[in-house]
């Protein structure tokens, strides 16, 4: 065991923790913040998505002890209100069937977005590929984030 301090969703927490262990697991179980979600465990199916200094990294293969002072976001943290343009847009495109993955989708996208504000269809097909949906919800998928985009650009 050791300790970490870490910056989550702009607050700090002090875990005592192997220094194996996976961000996904210190955020659930740890510090109680559930949105992130277990696909695969392997880094293969984007579910549990996360941003490390506003890069998307996969919080199963993200070791605690590799996260250093770069802040992590949540889905909790995105945004204050729920009111992030891919929260919105996903609301009005009534995205998610069971929604297990979208966590994950909208953070990938959100960090997608904020490099390229306003991607082609290509390059938002390309920077979602690796995120999966096992309810096949794709296509909406990419008119929200279409819609994000034009919304902050
Ligand atoms: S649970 Fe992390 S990529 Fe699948
Ligand atoms: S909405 Fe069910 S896995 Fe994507």
């Amino acid at each position: 065991m050791a300790t970490f301090n870490l910056n989550i969703n702009g607050k700090n927490h002090e875990v005592d923790v192997d220094p194996s262990t996976p961000m996904l697991w210190v955020l659930r179980d740890n510090l109680n913040l559930p949105g992130t979600k277990y696909g695969c465990g392997v880094a293969q199916c984007g579910a549990c998505t996360i941003h490390l200094g506003g890069i998307a990294m996969r919080a199963c293969s993200l070791p605690v002890s590799q996260v250093g002072n770069r802040p992590v976001t949540t889905i909790e943290g995105l945004s204050e209100n729920g009111d992030h343009p891919l929260q919105k847009a996903w609301l009005e495109h009534d995205v998610p069937q069971c929604g297990y993955c979208q966590t994950g989708q909208i953070m990938n996208a959100a960090a997608f977005l904020k490099a390229n504000p306003n991607p082609s269809d290509s390059e938002i097909e390309a920077a979602m590929n690796g995120n999966i949906c096992r309810c096949g919800t794709y296509v909406r998928i990419k008119a929200a984030i279409k819609t994000a985009a034009a919304s902050v650009s």
